[in-house]
């Protein structure tokens, strides 16, 4: 029998057999460095003239691997490799296509520490970010697997005397998937197995910035038996590529995780129909936030400050679900304030490779270009009262920056930077530090640190975010215990690992036979 889902436990480092381990993984991941990576359509290896580079962003010099770049025509042939394939996958049982993400899981449980080592070096995560990415893939394809069991057989209608009616999922078709580098193996492999479980075929094009990790996985499958064709890997630039994929009329949906810019672009490139294109395409967006953690009064002081910490910083800030916002009431301000500058002085900015590093790199130049304008911006704005430095010259590595006093609608207040920079406001009472946190155009994840019961209750009403977590962190949602996705300009609101998910990617069929 099936054992029921749990997700997948995090690795203490601080035990010398994991410690080992990952020193051990890290070494290995070295020796494949500078390797080049083809692209695959129809299981077939591609190589390409034009490249996309991956290199370590904490040491520019460092290149994780070559990587073949599709253009139109590629991708074309890409589309057309998927539609071939949708023709027989979809025929699968769903039973079958599930133990293929069952077998995946089980492989990558065995490469644990490879692919969090490779993750470290492609991503800058430091040790338990990449352990955590890790983990959410190995969830991710545990739980959909279940899920695509538990929707088998559609869901339950009533039926009338001398008929018998059913409600079934069917597969939709060609599924183009645009995978962020943020979460560069959990949310890629998620994304796409969603499709590929529910009986659809994937063109994938990764992030450019963590292409590498997204061909290892692609292996994975393979090794897991799904047939060529399936799921077909396409990196290459989104103004040519992305627009081509999205554009297409075999296209039949389309999922992304990234920039509200691309989010939104996707979003009305989708809504047109192209000739030859006989349906509407369905999307499925996740874009950006402006996460709030909101600190109470009637608070614990440690708490709070530990989750805005954590929430702000957790991978330098470089999450959707970051915490880029502490809003708290007028008394305890000054306490907590000090006590998450206290904290900052402790951590560890530096080399993700080392264990004992909190916080690696931002991802690239440009990010590292917008953040540093950001804090600039910020300087006007408010207080900086920690941090405030960067330095590109090895690796693009900026201080953990808390900027206080900030009014609620400057910008730091308002856009999303997704950098390791949290901006302090002080609320007169309870109602107006909500009010506040509402007051973005965004809704994706939000945290209210309060022993208040009352005022609990009146957040679960009121706070208008996707994810809401009280006590906690704002970041850090559970494949199958806290679906992820929000409101307003975070996205569709899909719910990735949630039990409405899969269904998003299948389309309802309703059969009636008169007996
Ligand atoms: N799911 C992640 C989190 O909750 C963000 O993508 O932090």
């Amino acid at each position: 029998m099936m054992r029921p889902y749990k997700h997948e436990p995090f690795l203490d480092f601080s035990l010398e057999k994991n410690n080992q381990e990952m020193k051990a993984a890290l070494q290995q991941v070295e020796e494949e460095f500078g390797n080049d990576y083809e692209l695959i359509i129809n299981g077939e290896r591609i190589k390409t003239e034009s490249k996309i580079v991956s290199y370590n962003p904490a040491n520019k010099e460092e290149i994780i691997g070559t990587v073949s770049k599709a253009n139109k025509e590629l991708a074309g042939e890409a589309i057309i490799a998927a539609e071939a394939a949708f023709k027989t996958w979809k025929t699968w049982k769903p039973e079958a296509r599930a133990d293929i993400l069952f077998r995946a899981a089980a492989i990558i449980r065995r490469r644990k520490a490879e692919f969090s080592a490779l993750l470290i070096k492609e991503s800058g995560k430091p040790w338990n970010e990449a352990d955590a990415d890790t983990a959410e893939a190995i969830d991710f394809l545990e739980y959909y697997a279940r899920e695509m069991i538990r929707l088998k057989d559609g869901t339950p209608v009533l039926s009338r005397d001398g008929e018998y009616n059913k409600y079934v999922y069917t597969p939709m078709g060609v599924t183009v998937v645009i995978s962020p580098w943020n979460f560069p193996f959990a949310i890629m492999a998620g994304t796409t197995v969603a499709p590929v479980v529910t009986g659809n075929t994937v063109v994938l094009k990764p992030a450019s910035t963590t292409p590498v990790v997204a061909y290892k996985f692609i292996e994975v499958l393979e090794e897991a038996g799904l047939p060529k064709g399936v799921v077909n890997f396409c990196p290459g630039s989104g103004a040519e590529v992305g627009d081509y994929l999205v554009d297409h009329p075999k296209t039949s949906l389309i999922t992304f995780t990234g920039s509200r810019e691309v989010g939104t672009r996707i979003f009305d490139r989708a809504s047109k129909l192209n000739p030859g294109q006989i349906w509407l395409k369905r999307t499925i967006i996740e874009m950006g936030g402006k996460d709030t953690v909101v600190v109470d009064k009637n608070a614990d002081l440690e708490v709070a400050a530990e989750s805005i910490f954590r929430s702000a910083f957790g991978f330098s800030g470089q999450k959707c679900s970051a915490g880029s916002r502490a809003v708290i009431h007028q008394d305890v301000y000054d306490e907590v304030l000090n006590r998450v500058i206290e904290i900052a002085k402790d951590k560890v900015v530096g080399d993700p490779t080392d264990y004992n590093t909190y916080m690696g790199p931002v991802i690239d130049q440009a990010s590292f270009d917008k953040i540093m304008s950001y804090i600039q911006i910020g300087k006007e704005e408010g207080r900086v009262v920690f941090g405030g430095n960067g330095d590109p010259s090895k690796g693009y590595f900026i201080e953990p920056t808390i900027i206080a006093d900030v009014d609620p609608e400057a910008r730091i207040m308002q856009e999303e930077i997704f950098g390791p920079v949290v901006a302090f406001a002080k609320a007169k009472d309870f109602e107006e530090a909500i009010d506040i946190a509402n007051n973005t155009e965004y809704g994706l994840t939000g945290a209210l640190i309060s022993n208040d019961r009352e005022h609990i209750e009146y957040a679960k009403q009121n706070f208008y975010v996707g994810n809401l977590y009280f006590n906690r962190t704002c970041t850090g949602a559970i494949v199958g215990y806290q679906p992820f996705g929000g409101f307003n300009m975070s996205g569709t609101d899909s719910k990735a690992g949630g039990p409405d998910y899969l269904i998003q990617h299948m389309l309802p069929k309703t059969i009636s036979e008169t007996l």
